[in-house]
């Protein structure tokens, strides 16, 4: 293959991020979107100058002239969106999660593979340039042996064009019955991802405390994992400031992540957000000097541009693609490991999750969501 001749399945709020690294790659064509809203794809298609506009997939699907998708449809679509681009022969690259139980991954994964095709599930984390530092400097063996990794998001307001220009169809499906949960599934699978790529080591036991904040979001939330290996933990913290105002161009959160291993200590400092004034990696090396990488691009799309780059560039010289399918799956068993393990107050095995878990208050009542948001707006001012 010397040039890749792709569709887009989903024309939603993350489309544009996501389609940018699609558009600017010198061997990718985006040939034709797909989505059942006409005028929204008729609209970017005319923005992204893309010749054909689908509002069924089977008819994209049809389309001899299409190599591959990339998937951005609701997260409870994908498993049936996959399975039907696999079996019509098209290499995929699908958005995280996975999919909203383990079951529904693994038959995803056994179409993709019975088919033959390229799969992977796109994760602009492991794309962005901080974090790639970050684990190049691991790989490298800068801190020694990494003994604790501790990861927290942040939520918090924020007056960006991009939060400002969100569809609300967008909160729709990942607030009710069509999500298995709320914040933790939908966004700090990103999160859990990352853990997992930082420093890859088998995961044997979670213990967490979920609580319920308003909306979606389920903060504070703590969680433990032990590894194998006996001298290595892993921490995750999200919490929810909703009052404090977050420097972002993109939505309002931030990230920050701290390896520390035998030697040393690393830092990223932001990813979606621009919190801190600091540089975006900081190394703190054995002999107690430290250095700041603040040269790197730090800018939370990088990640977006790269990783759709990366498909592309692996169909073109055949290698795999990150993020591979077994790897989803044990995304996927730790992030709802972190909601069994706090709904039962006691430690869950991920690998022993083979369907999903859920809050305990989760999917909330349209009534509740309503004056929660009243509320959020009520303490923010704009109502
Ligand atoms: N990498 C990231 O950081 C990131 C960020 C946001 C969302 N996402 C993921 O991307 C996916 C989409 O999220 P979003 O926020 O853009 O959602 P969205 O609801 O804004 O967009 C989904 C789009 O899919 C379309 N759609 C629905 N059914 C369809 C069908 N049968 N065929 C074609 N299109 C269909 C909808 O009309 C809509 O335009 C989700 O899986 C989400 O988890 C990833």
């Amino acid at each position: 293959m010397d040039r890749v001749r792709l569709g887009i399945v989903g024309i939603g709020n993350i489309a544009p991020l996501n389609v940018a690294g699609y558009l600017e790659h010198e061997q990718c064509d985006v040939v034709a979107l797909c989505d059942p809203r006409r005028e929204k794809a008729e609209r970017m298609a005319r923005e992204w100058n893309v010749p054909t506009v689908y509002t069924d997939l089977e008819e994209l699907l049809a389309d001899g002239g299409i190599d591959a998708v990339e998937i951005l449809t609701p997260t409870n679509l994908h498993h049936d969106h996959v399975i039907a681009a696999a079996r019509a022969g098209k290499h995929i690259s699908c958005q995280k999660p996975m999919a909203n139980s383990v079951a529904e991954a693994r038959a995803m994964l056994a179409a993709v593979e019975e088919a033959g095709v390229v799969f992977r599930i796109s994760e602009c984390f492991f794309h962005y340039p901080p974090l790639m530092k970050a684990r190049e400097l691991i790989e490298e063996g800068a801190i020694g042996r990494p003994t604790v990794i501790r990861i927290k998001t942040v939520v918090a307001n924020t007056d960006t064009t991009f939060q400002a220009s969100l569809e609300p169809e967008g909160y729709i499906w990942r607030f009710d019955e069509h999500s298995p949960g709320g914040h933790l599934f939908d966004d700090v699978v990103h999160k859990y991802a990352t853990a997992l790529w930082l420093v890859p080591e088998h995961v044997r036991s979670v213990q967490a405390v979920v609580r319920r904040g308003p909306l979606f979001f389920e903060a504070p939330t703590a969680a433990i994992w032990e590894y194998e290996r006996d001298d290595l933990l892993g921490m995750m913290e999200v919490s929810y400031a909703p009052n404090q105002m977050i420097r972002s161009r993109y939505y309002g959160a931030d990230e920050f992540f701290e390896i520390q291993g035998t030697d040393g200590f690393i830092w990223v400092t932001r990813a979606t957000g621009e919190m801190l004034d600091l540089p975006p990696v900081m190394l703190y090396r054995p002999d107690g000097s430290t250095v700041g990488f603040g040269n790197l691009d730090a800018n939370w799309l990088r990640g977006f541009v790269d990783s759709s780059k990366h498909f592309v560039d692996s169909l073109l010289d055949g290698s795999v693609p990150d993020m591979t399918g077994d790897m989803a799956i044990r995304v996927l068993q730790l992030c709802f490991a972190v909601y069994e393990a706090s709904n039962t107050r006691a430690p869950v095995d991920p690998a022993t999750i083979e369907a999903a878990a859920s809050p305990p208050w989760w999917p909330k009542d349209p009534d509740t969501l309503l004056e929660e948001a009243m509320e959020i707006g009520r303490a923010q001012g704009r109502i």
